[in-house]
């Protein structure tokens, strides 16, 4: 397993719209490997592929993790197949935006279906911190992310904040 580097925002690769994966085989699961092994490195609770630059849909989390046991869990291809009407306001971060914290209103639960690592066709239904986590994701899928939910202004506001908090970190 290899701890991949985490593209920060604005990177344009954060951008891209991932591509649907074919067929979930070695190379599939060594990326889930990798991306899990990357993502508990950096202390997150999920990541997507396009975090890595790898423009495929996969996407790996685990809201469940404490007192150091892991629930760690995969999704290929995850497609939301219904959303409630319901909203939830939920506070999210991202690896990709490192020490920003915004409230971002989401549907309560989700339908997903998607492959598992071993290529079978599963379907999660979920709310929760699960389900704030696999729309966080998907977005990332997408091309998009979590501070495209807020307003043009706080937009800004934040990636400004990351521009000064990246420059500290470099000088
Ligand atoms: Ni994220």
């Amino acid at each position: 397993m290899t701890i991949r580097p985490i593209l920060i925002a604005p990177d344009p690769k954060l951008k891209a719209v991932a591509a649907e994966v074919d067929k979930v085989d070695g190379s599939i699961r060594r990326l889930i490997d990798d991306m899990l092994e990357t993502m508990y490195k950096a202390d997150g609770v999920g990541l997507a592929a396009v975090q890595i630059g790898v423009a495929k849909r996969v996407v790996v989390m685990d809201v469940d993790q404490k007192d150091g046991n892991r629930y760690p869990r995969a999704f290929v291809n995850p497609t939301l197949t219904w959303a409630s009407e319901e909203t939830v306001v939920h506070e999210e971060g991202c690896l990709s935006v490192p020490d920003i914290w915004e409230e971002v209103k989401r549907p309560a639960r989700i339908i997903c279906d998607y492959l598992d690592r071993d290529g079978n066709a599963q379907t999660q239904e979920a709310d929760g911190m699960l389900a704030v986590c696999l729309q966080h994701e998907i977005d990332h899928l997408n091309g998009k992310l979590f501070i495209d939910h807020l307003s043009r202004l706080k937009r800004s506001m934040s990636l400004k904040k990351l521009a000064k908090a990246q420059k500290l970190k470099e000088g």
